[in-house]
């Protein structure tokens, strides 16, 4: 059996991550959801938990827009029309109306010139890093970027990698003005929100610094933003971290699986940009686009997020309501209006109970403890949506209080 030595090392690994508790293990199935009543939002009823229903406070959908009819009925038009899957790559025979359409909405809401969909924004940042560097880049980034940013700066044909401590403005200028006459162009690449703490990345600021340095490299440097979690569910008008900051990215990338809804993501920038990704990203080229139905359900979300202040402003409402809520028990958090609201434990065995405590009480929340995020600082991630109602808030804040008095 050539697959046993094999086979026994990935175990060993495995009991090693189970031994130091660090293991996802196994996941919770949705059986059902309920869907939102008078006074209260959706409920998620999960395999082997009987008829529990559970607050999900650990949704990337923060806009709640997964469960609205309009998405539903425009994805099953789409499929009825074109077909469940698209049956081929882009360039071949795989590009339906829906994708063109959704890729214009996307660059006129982003105030582009261009735009692409893409599988998922994961394989959207490793394309783009992979496709605009050459052996003479420098690929800097600020080190709490999501894992996509990370394994993209792996892949990507740079000749420098920085990393700069995080929101450090200070280190990612003096990391730059290591690359001058080393690299012929550089790349900085930051997270819009930051996924973990609901924090954000000065936009604005950081462009300042990569117009100060365009100059003193040959091919330029370039701002890309990952603007996953921002995109939709930050900003008077959704338009993310660049409308809370004013500044504005080169290169955008955007999920079309957390705010928006569906699935599925997309890059936005100067025209020459999109169609040079077109013709050279091996991620957008040899692999499958997300589905016209999908595609269609997309452009029903960003409909209802131009129209959407009212949405907006109560997530807001609800994310103001729950972070205070939290402070007032006494807990500790990080200021900020990011529907990510994380709750500072600082202690692993700590969090796994309180974790516990909140699923026992019919919450569902995602502790982090280190490695994911540094010792010291691990944390449970909250996340509000726009489909929480304040007695929602309130019933969690409640659970919260008894765990703080036990
Ligand atoms: C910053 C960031 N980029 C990319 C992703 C991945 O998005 P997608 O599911 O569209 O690949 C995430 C999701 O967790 C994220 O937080």
């Amino acid at each position: 059996m050539p697959l046993a030595k094999f086979v026994q090392d990935l175990e060993t690994q495995l009991r090693e991550l189970d031994n130091a508790g660090t293991a996802k293990g196994a996941e919770s199935i949705v059986v059902k959801v309920l869907p939102a009543r008078e006074g209260r939002g959706p409920r998620f009823v999960l395999e082997g938990e009987g008829d529990r229903e559970f607050i999900r406070m650990n949704s990337n959908s923060y806009l709640g827009l997964t469960l609205r009819p309009e998405l539903a009925r425009a994805e099953e038009t789409a499929a009825h029309a074109y077909g469940v899957g698209p049956g081929a790559v882009r360039f071949i025979s795989g590009t339906y109306q829906p994708h063109v359409r959704l890729e214009a909405a996307l660059a006129q809401f982003h105030a582009r010139p261009a735009a692409m969909a893409a599988g998922s924004a994961y394989t959207a940042v490793a394309g783009v890093l992979f496709s605009l560097s050459t052996p003479e880049t420098a690929l800097i980034s600020d080190e709490l970027n999501h894992n996509c940013i990370v394994n993209g700066m792996k892949l990507a044909r740079a000749k420098l990698r920085k990393i700069y401590p995080h929101l450090n403005l200070q280190a990612l200028q003096n990391q730059l003005e290591e690359c001058v006459g080393q690299c012929d162009s550089a790349i900085v690449i930051t997270d819009g929100v930051f996924s973990m703490r609901g924090d954000h990345a000065p936009v604005d600021r950081i462009q300042e610094i990569v117009a100060r340095f365009d100059g003193r490299f040959a091919r330029g440097v370039v701002l890309v933003v990952d603007d996953s979690h921002g995109v939709g569910a930050f900003g008077a008008t959704g338009r993310g971290t660049e409308e809370i900051t004013g500044g504005r990215a080169d290169v955008l990338v955007g999920t079309l699986g957390k705010a928006i809804g569906v699935n599925g993501g997309y890059i936005c920038s100067d025209g020459s940009v999109i169609r040079y990704l077109r013709e050279k990203n091996p991620f957008y080229i040899y692999s499958n686009p997300i589905a016209p139905g999908e595609a269609a359900a997309a452009l029903a979300a960003l409909e209802i997020i131009r129209n959407g202040a009212r949405l907006l402003s109560h997530l807001r409402e609800m994310t103001r309501r729950f972070r205070d809520g939290i402070k007032t028990l006494g807990y500790e958090t990080i200021d900020g209006q990011h529907p990510v609201v994380p709750l500072l434990v600082r202690d692993t065995d700590r969090t796994r109970a309180l974790v516990r405590f909140l699923r026992e009480s019919g919450v569902l929340a995602t502790g982090l403890n280190y490695p994911v995020v540094p010792k010291g600082e691990q944390l449970i991630r909250f996340q509000v949506s726009a489909d929480h109602t304040a007695s929602d808030i309130d019933e969690v804040l409640a659970v919260l209080s008894r765990f703080r008095s036990r």
